[in-house]
This record gives C-alpha cells, sequence and structure tokens, in this order.
C-alpha cells in the first residue's frame, strides 16, 4: 500500500515534471509550431506573376518586421493579388519578431511551393498569404482573425493564447 502511494507519487512527480520539460522544450523561441499549406482551387505555377508577386510580398514582409510588429500588404493585379499579413506576438521584442519572421518566410515558400494559400506559425509569429481577401476581420478585431466562415484550421491553440495574452494587456 505505502510503496503503492510512494510510487504513483512518483509518477505523478515524473510526469509533471516531464510535462513541464516537454512544454519548455518544445515552446523555445522562434520554434516552429504548424504549417497549413491549404488547397486552393488553383495552384501555384513557377514564374507566373501570382509567384512573383509572393515572393516580393515575403520579401518586403522580412523587411518591415525589423520595423513593426505587425503588418498586411495587398499585391498585384485582378487573379495575380496576393493578400498576406506577418504578426508576431506582443511580448517580443523587435529582433527576435524579425528573426521568426524571416525564418516563417522562408518556410512557407518552400513547405508550401504550389500553394496559393498557407499559414505558418511559430512560437513568436505567424505568417499568412492567400489569394483570397482575409484581411478586414483582423483590422477591427484582433480576436476574431480566424472565425466562422475561416476555412482556415482551428488548431492554432498556443499562438492563439499568447496572442490573447498580449491583447488582455493592451486592453
Ligand atoms: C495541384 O497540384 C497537385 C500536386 O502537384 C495536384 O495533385 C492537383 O491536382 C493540382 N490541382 C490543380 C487544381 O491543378
Ligand atoms: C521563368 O523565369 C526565367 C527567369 O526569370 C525565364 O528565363 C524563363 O523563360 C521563365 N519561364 C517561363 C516558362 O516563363
Ligand atoms: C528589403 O531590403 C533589402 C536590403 O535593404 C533590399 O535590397 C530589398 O529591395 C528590400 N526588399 C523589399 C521587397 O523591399
Ligand atoms: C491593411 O489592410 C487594410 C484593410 O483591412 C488596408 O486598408 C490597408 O491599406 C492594408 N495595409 C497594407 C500595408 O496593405
Ligand atoms: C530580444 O529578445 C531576445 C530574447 O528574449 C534577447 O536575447 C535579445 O537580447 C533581445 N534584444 C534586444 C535588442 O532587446
Ligand atoms: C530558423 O529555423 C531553423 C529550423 O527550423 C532553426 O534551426 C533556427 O534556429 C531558426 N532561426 C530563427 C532565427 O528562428
Ligand atoms: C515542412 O514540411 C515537412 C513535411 O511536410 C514537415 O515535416 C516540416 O515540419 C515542415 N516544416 C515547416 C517549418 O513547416
Amino acid at each position: 500500500m505505502e510503496t503503492t502511494k510512494k510510487l504513483s507519487a512518483l509518477f505523478c512527480f515524473t510526469s509533471l515534471f516531464c510535462l513541464y520539460f516537454t512544454i519548455n522544450q518544445t515552446m523555445s523561441e522562434s520554434d516552429h509550431m504548424d504549417t497549413f499549406c491549404i488547397k486552393s482551387s488553383r495552384n501555384i505555377t513557377h514564374n507566373t506573376t501570382y509567384n512573383t508577386n509572393l515572393n516580393t510580398m515575403l520579401s518586403t514582409f522580412r523587411n518591415k518586421s525589423s520595423i513593426v510588429n505587425y503588418y498586411n500588404l495587398t499585391t498585384g493585379l485582378a487573379s495575380d493579388t496576393v493578400y498576406g499579413m506577418f504578426l508576431c506576438t506582443g511580448d517580443v521584442n523587435i529582433t527576435t519578431c524579425n528573426a521568426c519572421v524571416k525564418n516563417a518566410t522562408i518556410e512557407i515558400a518552400k513547405n508550401c511551393t504550389n500553394h496559393r494559400e498557407a499559414i505558418i506559425y511559430y512560437y513568436d509569429c505567424m505568417v499568412r498569404y492567400s489569394d483570397k481577401f482575409f484581411l478586414s476581420t483582423l483590422e477591427t478585431q484582433p480576436y476574431s482573425i480566424w472565425t466562422a466562415d475561416d476555412p482556415i484550421p482551428k488548431t492554432l491553440g498556443p499562438f492563439r493564447k499568447r496572442l490573447s495574452k498580449k491583447m488582455e494587456r493592451l486592453s
């Protein structure tokens, strides 16, 4: 009996410790959390105007993230229009923001080739682009970046939590 108690206490302790350790491990700065390459009605083909616009946008994001921690951009004309944004969580400085966005823009381009729409989440930042307009909800209400009619997966838990914390602090 005593032994069982002791054992379960030990088990409890170690699993809590493990959990704590795991969280600390997985959630270090600039860690990647999730990437969603979203299937769209059309694929990106290399060398197209859309592709060029997208690359310009990602390059702009890399530059802008050394100045601001949020930016949205619309670039290109008609069916070649790309909508995009990046966002760093409130508790990171601009150096970290810049490093994170740099990484994110490179990774998203690498991992989501052929996709006209994609989102990547890091612990400290996110980058999103699409051939459909999604920026208005963001502007008016940071909380509802990803709501209702958004075809975006709802599994962004940790990032949203971090974002919400920031918003609470701001309001
Ligand atoms: C997009 O590309 C994927 C893989 O290359 C292919 O399976 C899919 O059919 C393509 N979709 C369209 C709409 O061209
Ligand atoms: C792709 O881009 C390269 C360099 O910009 C150019 O030389 C090539 O002709 C283009 N290919 C097509 C199919 O447009
Ligand atoms: C980003 O900054 C670099 C270096 O300052 C510059 O060469 C490049 O043109 C900029 N890119 C964009 C899209 O503004
Ligand atoms: C960001 O989006 C808003 C519309 O929601 C637009 O008015 C604004 O010009 C955009 N900013 C940039 C830099 O594209
Ligand atoms: C930004 O934050 C990182 C991580 O917390 C830290 O290592 C770095 O020194 C900070 N840089 C500045 C300029 O405050
Ligand atoms: C960028 O990502 C790579 C691989 O995911 C990682 O090793 C590196 O530390 C990251 N750097 C920054 C500045 O986020
Ligand atoms: C890129 O995609 C590969 C395979 O789909 C995945 O294992 C990897 O974690 C992804 N990396 C990023 C940074 O999205």
